[in-house]
């Protein structure tokens, strides 16, 4: 099908890079499409009391969480906080959760969230876990769908911008993580002090790959040393590549100041081919060197329920001029972003940037022009296979600026177009654009529910768009993003929805809820609480002095807290309250705040321990109470601190329900 001619109505946002193009081709969207129908109505209508067929995990950007949304509603489910300080419900702020976000910096408790991945079994969606990149301070986190919580995160060493992270292989056996930004790195390997025009000769990238063990915990297994480039998405194989992993990067020019023009000179950049099996098969038969890598990896114990970090020293790197046949780079036209391979793993596509066409590389042609060393050069002992030999196809009109690709499992595929605004669907057949539709506006990513997997569901497609405009009630100059949901069934994709999205999604995953819901814990069985400073029944509550710390060990249940009068605190005293909340029933979490805290609330689940620490500042009567209304008498739940001066005598007493 020829695709449609649109009146060119260029926003002001697409000029720079068009003139780069110096390319006239579909416009911005038209008006067309934007009201829906009543018929898409009822496509996205969830009853009240019903539930969504999906789970929709967003990346929150530079919010650094991980949003949930109820799919095909739209529907905001839930927040889990990941790489941010969440003062909702404590994530960050309290002693049990803190060490989450220790890294070689220091305490970091914000980053830029960008791509979500879930965990897979035999190339499918397993509904255990997703996996999260940060990009600025680079970590990789792990969140368990069982309860929705950040189970663990590990920090990314001899690395900067961790952007083509944070995918996972067929059976998860890997995470994949990338420099974005080079480092300068000595013969050893190790950081070094040098001036930035020094670039070419000494800065270097990482490629990573972390090992997830059985019950997710993972570890840094090795890093690829790589040409000073910036790499930038990656993809895993699947099928006849399962043991290959795919980077893009741009900056092959390598430069070092206003990328924007110096790192757009070549008209090929390349994808790494990296078969990761090989290279780990090598690794567990002790090649490579351990070099430094200090870096933290924080897990959350399941026993005590609270996180614990660890700091581990060095890092195995492959050099790949040392160990032949790890890694190729196909030449890939220009600046390329997002890397995606289809569900047959037959096809690997990139999204140019810059390209005027999609290329579509072959694996069985990569595996022949491996196998006939057909390259047209090698870069630090890195072949680089001759493009002609490896390129499928080129995608023509597949619009300006593509960016990233998923699939229906039906033979087509799916691409955003950022600066023409719009998804272009394609055959996997025969390389020709059969369908477009407009969005709104400027989409990044893209998902179909398991749209990156061997088996996706090939009903609803979401663009996330970074443009927002015009789409809602306008709320000053800061906006939410958008999302659309596209209908992909039939041969015409059709507009359902809009839906404001927190932060800045980049990537999502849409999984299938019934792999989910079966597997969630409602409360925690307080008998299963080891946390060292719980108390489990009203009668073991107290308070005790050691030196300037007041430790009060105390319970919540409806609707008060034991104890609930406390005196003795000084100013100068560090106060840790160590709240239990001991019901055992879904959704009756206590909240926990007192009057000057410097951190935010506590938010307790039932079974489970939380610590605020205080440290008052001045003499007089604190109250404190519970933040989350948890029964009629959720106001009568409070309490009161006694502070006095710091040489005061008074001596530490509690009591709970006793007048006078
Ligand atoms: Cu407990 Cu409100």
């Amino acid at each position: 099908m020829e695709p449609k001619k649109k009146k060119s109505k260029l926003m002001w946002w697409s000029v720079p890079l068009i003139a780069v193009l110096a390319l006239t081709f579909y416009g911005c969207p038209s008006q067309q499409n934007l009201s829906g129908s009543s018929d898409a109505a009822q496509k996205v209508y969830v009853a009240p009391g019903e539930h969504d067929e999906y789970y929709g995990m967003f990346s929150g950007g530079y919010s650094g969480q991980l949003p949930v949304y109820g799919l095909p509603s739209g529907r905001h489910l839930y927040t889990v906080p990941v790489f941010t300080q969440s003062a909702t419900n404590g994530y960050g702020y309290n002693e049990e959760t803190r060490p989450m976000l220790m890294t070689t910096h220091g305490y970091v408790p914000w980053d830029d969230a960008h791509h979500p991945e879930g965990s897979q079994t035999d190339g499918e969606l397993d509904g255990r876990w997703v996996f999260m990149n940060a990009n600025n301070t680079p970590r990789i986190a792990r969140i368990d769908l069982t309860n929705f919580q950040t189970a663990e995160i590990i920090e990314i060493p001899n690395s900067a911008g961790n952007h083509a992270s944070s995918f996972v292989t067929v059976n998860t056996e890997y995470v994949s993580a990338a420099t974005r930004f080079s480092i300068p790195m000595d013969e050893d390997l190790e950081n070094m002090d040098v001036p930035i025009s020094s670039y070419a000769e000494n800065f270097k990238g990482t490629i990573s790959f972390i090992k997830v063990g059985d019950e997710g915990e993972m570890s840094v297994d090795f890093q690829i040393l790589v040409p000073g480039f910036n790499y930038d998405l990656s993809h895993a194989g699947k099928g006849p590549s399962e043991d290959w992993a795919f980077f893009t990067s741009y900056n092959s020019e390598e430069a070092h100041t206003l990328l924007e023009r110096n790192a757009s000179r070549n008209d090929k950049d390349f994808i790494a081919a990296i078969n990761w099996r090989k290279a780990a098969d090598l690794v567990a038969d002790g090649a490579g060197e351990d070099i430094p890598g200090e870096h933290y990896r924080n897990y959350m114990d399941h026993d005590q329920q609270l996180a614990k970090s660890e700091l581990i020293e060095t890092v195995r790197v492959l050099d790949p001029a040392e160990h032949p046949g790890i890694i190729y780079y196909l030449p890939t036209p220009k600046s390329p972003h997002g890397v995606d391979v289809d569900p047959t793993g037959q096809y690997i596509v990139a999204g140019g940037k810059l390209s005027s066409v999609l290329p579509v590389h072959s694996f069985e042609k990569i595996q022949q022009a491996i196998e006939n060393e057909d390259y047209e050069g090698e870069i630090d002992g890195i072949p680089v296979l001759n493009y002609n030999s490896i390129v499928q196809a080129e995608v023509e009109n597949a619009g300006i600026g593509t960016l990233h690709t998923e699939f229906d499992g039906n033979g087509y595929a799916y691409t955003t177009a950022f600066i023409s605004s719009e998804i272009v669907k394609w055959s996997l057949e025969t390389f020709e654009v059969v369908d477009r539709i407009d969005t709104y506006y400027s989409p990044g990513h893209l998902m179909i529910p398991g749209g990156d997997t061997r088996n996706p569901d090939g009903k609803y497609l979401v663009a996330l768009n970074k443009i927002t405009k015009d789409r809602y009630l306008p709320t000053g100059p800061e906006l939410f993003h958008s999302a659309q949901l596209i209908d992909i069934s039939g041969d015409k994709m059709e507009l359902l929805l809009d839906f404001p999205t927190d932060g800045e999604p980049h990537y999502a995953q849409g999984i299938r809820a019934d792999l989910i819901v079966d597997n969630q814990i409602r409360f925690y069985e307080l008998e299963g609480n080891n946390h060292p400073d719980a108390v489990k029944t009203e009668s073991e509550a107290r308070v005790e002095r050691d030196g300037n710390d007041v430790h009060v060990y105390m319970t919540s249940i409806r609707s008060h807290f034991t104890p609930d009068n406390i005196e003795g605190v000084k100013v100068g005293d560090n106060v840790y309250f160590h709240l239990t909340n001991i019901e055992q029933d879904w959704d009756v979490p206590h909240g926990f705040a007192v009057m000057g805290a410097q951190t935010s609330e506590l938010l307790v689940m039932p079974g489970e321990t939380r610590t605020l620490v205080w440290k008052p500042k001045k003499v007089g009567v604190y109250p404190f109470y519970c933040t989350d209304f948890c029964s009629a008498l959720h106001q009568e739940m409070q309490g009161y601190v006694r502070v006095s001066p710091e040489d005061s005598d008074v001596e530490i007493s509690y009591r709970t329900g006793t007048e006078g």
